[in-house]
C-alpha cells in the first residue's frame, strides 16, 4: 500500500479509537539536536537534548556547517534514546513531528530528512511544525496554556509579537526590524569577552553591575508601532566601549551588561503591553530563549499583573529550543488532520502566517 493511503487509514483508525495521542517530536533547527515524545499535546513523556553549545563555543557562535554536522552525528541516537525513555517503539504512536522552518537550512534538513524517514518505515502520519510555533506551544505543556493568547517570542533569531486566535490562527502584530533580541545579546557578550551563549552571561554579568550607569538609546520607531529595533543600542554600545578602549579608561563589564540588559528588557516589556491594550487579550505567553531571562520574566510580571492578564512562562527547559514543544504545537494540527506529506522540505525563512 502507499504511504499516503496507509497513513489515511492509520489516523482514522486512531481517531476513532479515542486512545491517547503520542506524537514523536524531532528539532534541530539550529544547535540543539532534540526528540521528545509528547502525549495529547500536553504531557511530557520524554525529552532528549543533544546540545551543540561546546562545539560552537570554541568559535564564538554557532557555525552552520559545523551544526549540521553534529546533526547528522547524534539524530539516530537522540531519537532512540526518546524512545527508550518513554519505553515505546515506534509502532506505539500516532505521528511523528518534525520542525521544517525556519532555521539553518542545512540543520533542518537533518531533522526533516530523519522524520521522514521515521514516518515512512513506520507508516505515520507526518507534522511540520513551525519552529516559533513550537516556542508558543511550551506553554501548553507547563501552564497548560491553550489559544487565544498573546506570544511574546524572542529568541536567538526571532523577536515577535504574535496575536493567536482560539482556533489557532496566527497574526505578527510586531516583530524585529533588524536584530533579534538574543542575537543582540549574544554580540554584546562577544564584544564584552563573555562567551557564548550571550545571554546568560551577560544576565550573570549584570548582577553585579549598575543598570543606570549608562543612558543607551532607545529605538526610533513610529509612534503606536508594535516593531522592534535593537541595532541602535547595540551600536551604541559598541561605540562606547571602543572610546574607553581608545581613551585607555577600563571598561565596566558589569555596568554595561546591566544597562544593556536593562535596556533590551524595556523595549521588549513596552511592546508587549502596548499591544496588551491593543488586544484585550487576557494572556500573555513569553516564549523563545530570552524568556530564560530574569530580569524580563520579572518585568512582564509586574506590567501584565495590574492589567489582569495572566503571564504564562514556560520553566527554562522548555525556554530553549527542544522537542517537547514541537510535539504540543503539532498536536491541535494532528487534531485538525493538518498532515504533511513526503514532500515537506526544509525552509530557512516562513511566516507563522503561511504555515
Ligand atoms: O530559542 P533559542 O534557544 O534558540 C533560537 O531559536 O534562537 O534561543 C537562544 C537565544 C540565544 O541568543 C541566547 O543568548 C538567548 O536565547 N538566551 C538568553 C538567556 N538564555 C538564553 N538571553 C537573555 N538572558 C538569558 N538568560
Ligand atoms: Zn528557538
Amino acid at each position: 500500500m502507499r504511504y499516503d493511503e496507509l497513513v489515511r487509514e492509520k489516523y482514522a483508525r486512531d481517531a476513532k479509537s479515542g486512545n491517547p495521542v503520542h506524537i514523536l517530536a524531532i528539532e534541530s533547527s539550529c544547535d540543539e539536536t532534540a526528540a521528545a515524545i509528547v502525549k495529547d499535546g500536553k504531557q511530557v513523556v520524554s525529552s532528549v537534548v543533544a546540545s551543540q553549545i561546546a562545539t560552537h563555543q570554541q568559535f564564538g557562535g554557532v557555525v552552520p556547517e559545523v551544526a549540521s554536522r553534529a546533526h547528522v552525528e547524534v539524530i539516530t541516537r537522540v531519537v532512540d534514546q526518546a524512545l527508550q525513555e518513554a519505553k515505546m517503539k515506534l509502532h506505539d504512536l500516532q505521528a511523528i513531528a518534525v520542525t521544517y522552518a525556519p532555521g539553518l537550512i542545512g540543520a533542518l534538513f537533518v531533522g526533516v530528512t530523519a522524520a521522514k524517514t521515521l514516518a515512512q518505515v513506520a507508516g505515520l502520519p507526518l507534522i511540520g511544525v513551525h519552529h516559533l510555533a513550537g516556542h508558543m506551544y511550551a506553554s501548553a505543556i507547563s501552564e497548560g496554556v491553550e489559544p487565544p493568547f498573546l506570544a511574546l517570542i524572542v529568541s536567538g533569531g526571532h523577536t515577535e509579537l504574535v496575536q493567536v486566535e482560539k482556533d489557532g490562527t496566527m497574526h505578527r502584530l510586531g516583530k524585529t526590524r533588524d536584530d533579534a533580541a538574543g542575537e543582540a545579546f549574544d554580540k554584546i557578550a562577544r564584544a564584552l569577552e563573555l562567551g557564548y551563549p550571550g545571554g546568560p552571561a551577560i544576565q550573570k554579568a549584570a548582577l553585579h553591575g549598575d543598570p543606570s550607569a549608562m543612558e543607551f538609546p532607545r529605538a526610533k520607531l513610529p509612534e503606536g508601532s508594535l516593531d522592534f529595533s535593537f541595532s541602535g543600542l547595540k551600536s551604541s554600545v559598541m561605540l562606547y566601549m571602543d572610546r574607553r578602549k581608545k581613551s585607555g579608561d577600563p571598561i565596566a563589564v558589569e555596568n554595561i551588561a546591566a544597562s544593556f540588559q536593562s535596556a533590551v528588557v524595556e523595549a521588549l516589556v513596552e511592546k508587549a503591553e502596548l499591544a496588551l491594550r491593543e488586544t484585550s487579550m487576557h494572556t500573555l505567553v513569553l516564549a523563545g530563549g530570552v524568556a530564560a531571562n530574569a530580569l524580563l520574566r520579572r518585568r512582564i510580571q509586574e506590567v501584565c499583573e495590574p492589567l489582569g492578564v495572566q503571564v504564562a512562562i514556560p520553566p527554562l527547559w522548555l525556554c530553549t529550543d527542544n522537542a517537547a514543544m514541537i510535539g504540543a504545537a503539532a498536536y491541535p494540527r494532528y487534531l485538525r488532520g493538518k498532515l504533511a506529506d513526503l514532500s515537506l522540505t526544509a525552509l530557512a525563512n516562513l511566516s507563522l502566517e503561511a504555515w
